[in-house]
């Protein structure tokens, strides 16, 4: 079939194979012009198949030579559909990881439900023994409690208080005032419960009770702070919220690791176009202006060289660990920079939807948003028919 971008809101509806296997061939391209890593051996990453996950499982494979296992909730190809994206990168990355002599076998399912973590634990005393690196990358906008089957969706609001600020609607170009009121306890308590920390825990737990995890394993999570710009949307509100319980989650999880000497951190990582941080309002338009400046900076960076760093500078670096006042590693440091934010601050309230193309990168927004779905790549030919019907090596399909 022929396959094109069908945007719908903050979505693609469509993916195209081979855009997204050419995606993860430069990740992983990357990976390998640099340094190898003396890391992980083997790997587990819940959330692998997309954004700061894939990244993880691409640098841990081909940067440490690590085996992976990887979980993920994606959609197989059916009469009508494309694939989703994270399937057609796995597809991908698991070819070119066998291509490599590499050990790399996927999970697809609910990450949240007792079933996966099973299905995982078995696979793991099956291949690996043990794991000695557990990345917790999900991105998920609800969770079915796996005892009470209780439904729990997030929402991303302020707290306290009616947030006033600008959105861009990325397709349209149009830049709009934006007025979000604040969440009601219950939904601060749903945010927490998809985007907290209770489910790192319990896979820890659960892991940690069949005797799966390695002497001086490492877990690590993501998070994001950003500027005051944002704070009151992110930082300060529904999302922020869970991931301080991510934050206390990571101290509680290191205590109970104390007896295999492992240790959960938790890594600020930059603003980047994912599928995830596309759904949050002014964060797209924040992350355009962000990114004009970094690049003409050369300060950019993408998923791949965050944890690239992650791995190299701070995980796996030799050195002890060097963290933020709330014990946090920063690889938001570039996005951070006084230098950046101040010109943020000030280039921020002249955005108007007349100057978006000139005063913010925009279209590198959109470009990236497309090549989260395999568009937009060098060296594909969109205009031929494709197969869009895509095996993932080691999954039954
Ligand atoms: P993403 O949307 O690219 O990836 C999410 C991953 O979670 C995918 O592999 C997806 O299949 C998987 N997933 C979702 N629900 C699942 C379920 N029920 N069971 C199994 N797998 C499931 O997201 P992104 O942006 O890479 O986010 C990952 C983490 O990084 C999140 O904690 C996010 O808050 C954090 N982060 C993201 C930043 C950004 O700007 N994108 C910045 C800093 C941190």
């Amino acid at each position: 079939m022929l396959i094109l971008p069908k945007i719908r809101g903050f979505i693609c509806t469509t993916a195209h194979p081979a855009g997204c296997h050419q995606v993860v061939a430069e990740q992983i391209a990357y990976v390998k012009a640099q340094a190898p890593i003396v890391g992980p051996k083997n790997v587990l990453v819940i959330g692998a198949s997309t954004g700061y996950g894939l990244a993880s499982r691409i640098a841990a494979t081909f940067g440490a030579g690590a085996k992976t296992i990887g979980v993920f909730y994606e959609k197989a190809a059916d009469d009508k559909r494309t694939a989703s994206a994270g399937w057609y990168n796995t597809a991908a990355f698991e070819q070119m990881a066998h291509a490599d002599g590499l050990y790399a076998k996927s999970i697809n399912g609910d990450a949240f439900s007792n079933a996966i973590k099973a299905q995982v634990a078995a696979l793991i005393k099956r291949d690996l023994g043990q794991v000695d690196l557990i990345v917790y990358s999900l991105a998920s906008p609800r969770r079915v409690h796996p005892e009470t089957e209780q439904l729990f969706s997030s929402v991303l609001k302020p707290i306290g208080a009616t947030y006033h600020s600008k959105t861009v609607d990325v397709f349209r170009g149009e830049v709009n005032d934006i007025d979000i009121s604040p969440a009601t306890q219950e939904e601060i308590d749903h945010t927490e419960a998809v985007m907290g920390g209770e489910d790192w825990q319990l896979w820890i737990d659960y892991l940690k009770a069949q005797n799966l995890l390695a002497e001086g394993v490492t877990t690590v999570a993501y998070s994001y702070v950003g500027p005051e710009l944002t704070h009151d949307i992110y930082k300060a509100g529904t999302i922020g919220h869970a991931k301080d319980h991510l934050r206390t989650t990571a101290v509680n999880i290191t205590d109970s690791l104390k007896d295999v000497h492992g240790l959960a951190m938790i890594s600020v990582n930059k603003a980047l176009v994912t599928q995830a941080s596309a759904a949050i309002p002014v964060v797209p338009l924040y992350i355009s202006l962000l990114y004009k400046l970094m690049k003409a900076q050369g300060t950019h960076e993408g998923c791949i060289e965050q944890i690239y760093r992650l791995y190299k500078e701070h995980l796996y670096s030799g050195q002890p660990l060097y963290l933020d006042s709330d014990g946090q590693i920063r690889l938001d440091d570039l996005e951070m920079h006084a230098d950046i934010q101040a010109q943020i601050e000030s280039l921020w309230p002249q955005v108007t939807t007349e100057n978006l193309l000139t005063s913010t990168d925009i279209e590198g927004y959109r470009d990236e948003f497309y090549r989260l779905f395999g568009f937009n790549t060098a060296g594909v030919d969109y205009s031929q028919d494709i197969d869009a019907n895509v095996k993932i090596a080691s999954i039954e399909n």
